[in-house]
């Protein structure tokens, strides 16, 4: 870790949680909490907590949670030492300048090292672009109509013809091949050391914060691969990234604009459509759709017209669907992609087909009417059936006959027959749904286990909330809970905090959490730990007896344990004798 802990305690405390997320949700006080739509994944019905008196946030949907930091680091995608200069500087904080060697920093940061080598390459061919021996790829953007503003927008370069120029200049900055090698610019073999980009223009690919993670390059010519794209590195994640999103983001336009390739993007924004974004070499991926579910819940898909775009646009349409935005689908023809409609029939006439764009489940009918002839009145009936198969993915019913009339309407089908047989269909499938299997004897074994083993956790969970929530509670626990009794490493680990701190008068749940916060998975385990869900409308007695069956079966089960571990004999007839004590022990809260 680079900073002090008690400079990021000092952090954290000036950042008020409520105040902070406030600024990225619309948050609404409901008792003592604050609650919102969960940022990190799609919800109709707000189930994102934040709660000012533990200074975190919980989604009881998802199980993200955390404190302050790791929000900024979850929803910003800061690194850790990122999310801390951001708040700080919130905060009027000043940070104190660390001193490091060149290899511990390398160490510690390599991730800024490789954004560093990743920018200065981003110059270097700018720069060769504007160069004599760059002028074939300056020819060739000026052939595909760039002007040098959007050149410059988009820091286009070019990657020149000889084999290792870059990775000489990268080493004359002083990075050593290691790091060079780990930036997925250079290769290094035996033979010798060889840039990854030559001969072609360059695309640097930014994330949401301008910042160069990685770059795409179309060789001049024929040559192979067309586009080649950097390796996926430290920084650059195909699945996450989306070109161009930096900029449309800011764009004013409600939805925004899918299409497939880096010209495309480009040509969109200097027409004017600067919400056009693109997934670079890879399919559409689920986290592409939850990425662009931050800023939109409409995209418009602007798919290539061959047969490869209207296979890529039928698979995103379930996906974007999945996380909540709704699709429709650009026709293009008779052109190919965004980048030759535009340069043929210009802005205006593209603005025309985007108010024109298909809802993506007409669109899914039309592409579906093409395997059919419908002349023949057998395979008109088997569309009919397709279709209505189709429709039964709503199972809305009115959302269903919305869509029932407007399919009925555009392929001249009469809308009683289909609305009939889309009911007898359904009525069919529902009767074949198979019956629940009871499984086999292990398995049903083997779920009794975790459930057991999940109740027990759970019991653990709900005592350490409530320990949190209700301070006063410690003092009946005494003498029958403590630290150790939370059997799990990561529980003990945060259980002993929790006693150690509340002994000290000094009970700080988020705080706790900055000793995890360098690992996703543990930080996300004890922000559940502390947001286990308490009924609030329990009945004073009916929390009585929760508390004291909690309180009961965590050391039971603690005992539990130290029994199949004992040492000897007196060790076991100790335990033994304290299992009988349980029975007669009771808790209360008041
Ligand atoms: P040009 O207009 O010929 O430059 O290409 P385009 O923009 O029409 O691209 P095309 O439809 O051929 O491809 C669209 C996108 O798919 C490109 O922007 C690349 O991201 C990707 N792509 C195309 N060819 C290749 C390839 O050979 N390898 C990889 N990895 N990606 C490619
Ligand atoms: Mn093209």
């Amino acid at each position: 870790m680079y900073y002090p802990e008690e400079i990021i305690e000092e952090v954290r405390m000036r950042n008020d949680i409520v105040d902070v997320i406030s600024g990225y949700v619309k948050l609404q006080k409901k008792g003592s909490n604050y609650f919102g739509l969960c940022p990190f994944h799609n919800e109709k019905s707000p189930s994102f907590s934040v709660s000012p008196q533990k200074q975190m946030y919980y989604c009881f949907g998802c199980g993200a949670g955390g404190n302050v930091i790791t929000f900024a680091m979850e929803y910003e995608n800061y690194t850790f030492s990122e999310a801390v200069k951001m708040l700080a500087d919130r905060a009027g904080i000043k940070l104190p300048e660390v001193e490091y060697s060149k290899e511990e920093r390398a160490k510690a940061d390599k991730r800024s090292t490789l954004l560093e080598i990743n920018k200065l390459a981003a110059n270097y061919f700018y720069y060769q672009l504007h160069q004599p021996q760059g002028k074939i790829g300056y020819d060739y953007f000026k052939r595909r109509a760039l002007s040098d503003d959007i050149i410059r927008r988009f820091g286009l370069g070019f990657a020149n013809k000889t084999s290792s120029d870059l990775y000489h200049y990268l080493r004359s900055k002083g990075y050593q091949d290691d790091i060079l090698r780990d930036s997925g610019l250079v290769t290094i073999e035996e033979r010798g050391t060889y840039d990854k980009f030559w001969n072609r223009v360059m695309f640097p690919i930014m994330d949401v914060n301008n910042r160069v993670i990685g770059f795409g390059g179309r060789v001049m010519g024929d040559g192979e691969p067309k586009y080649l794209n950097s390796p996926e590195t430290m920084v650059f994640d195909k699945s996450r990234s989306l070109y161009g999103l930096n900029y449309a983001r800011t764009s004013r336009e409600k939805y925004m604009l899918a299409c497939e390739g880096y010209m495309d993007v480009i040509a969109m924004h200097q027409a004017g459509f600067t919400n056009a974004v693109a997934s670079l070499g890879t399919a559409f991926t689920t986290q592409h759709a939850m990425l662009l579910k931050r800023y939109t819940d409409q995209v418009i898909l602007t798919y290539d017209s061959d047969g490869a775009g209207v296979k890529a646009a039928l698979r995103a349409i379930p996906i974007l669907k999945e996380v909540g935005i709704s699709t429709k689908v650009l026709n293009l023809k008779p052109y190919k992609d965004p980048d030759e409609f535009i340069k043929n029939l210009g802005a205006d006439a593209f603005r025309e087909r985007i108010s024109q764009a298909k809802n993506s489940f007409l669109f899914e009918i039309n592409v579906l009417k093409r395997d059919f002839a419908l002349d023949d009145p057998e395979q008109k009936t088997k569309f009919y059936n397709a279709v209505a198969r189709k429709l039964l993915e709503f199972s809305e019913a009115l959302e269903r006959d919305n869509y029932t009339q407007a399919v009925a309407r555009e392929h001249y089908i009469p809308y009683e027959d289909l609305r009939r047989l889309v009911n007898r269909l359904g009525s069919q499938l529902s009767g074949m749904q198979p019956k629940p299997s009871s499984g086999s004897y292990e398995k049903r074994e083997k779920k009794k286990k975790t459930e057991k083993e999940d109740g027990i956790r759970q019991s653990q969970r709900l005592l350490l909330t409530w320990l949190i929530e209700r301070p006063q509670l410690f003092e009946k626990i005494e003498g029958i809970v403590g630290p150790d009794d939370f059997i799990e490493p990561l529980y003990h680990q945060v259980a002993k905090m929790v006693f150690e701190d509340h002994a000290q008068g000094n009970l700080n749940p988020a705080r706790i959490l900055n000793h995890f916060i360098n690992d996703e998975e543990q930080y996300k385990e004890v922000a559940a730990l502390f947001n286990a869900s308490l009924k609030e409308s329990l009945n004073n007695e009916e929390q009585q007896k929760a508390f004291s069956e909690t309180v009961l079966r965590v050391r039971k089960n603690s005992l539990d344990y130290a029994s199949r571990n004992a040492a000897d004999i007196a060790e076991l007839q100790k335990i033994i004798r304290e299992q009988a004590a349980l029975k007669t022990l009771h808790v209360t809260i008041d």
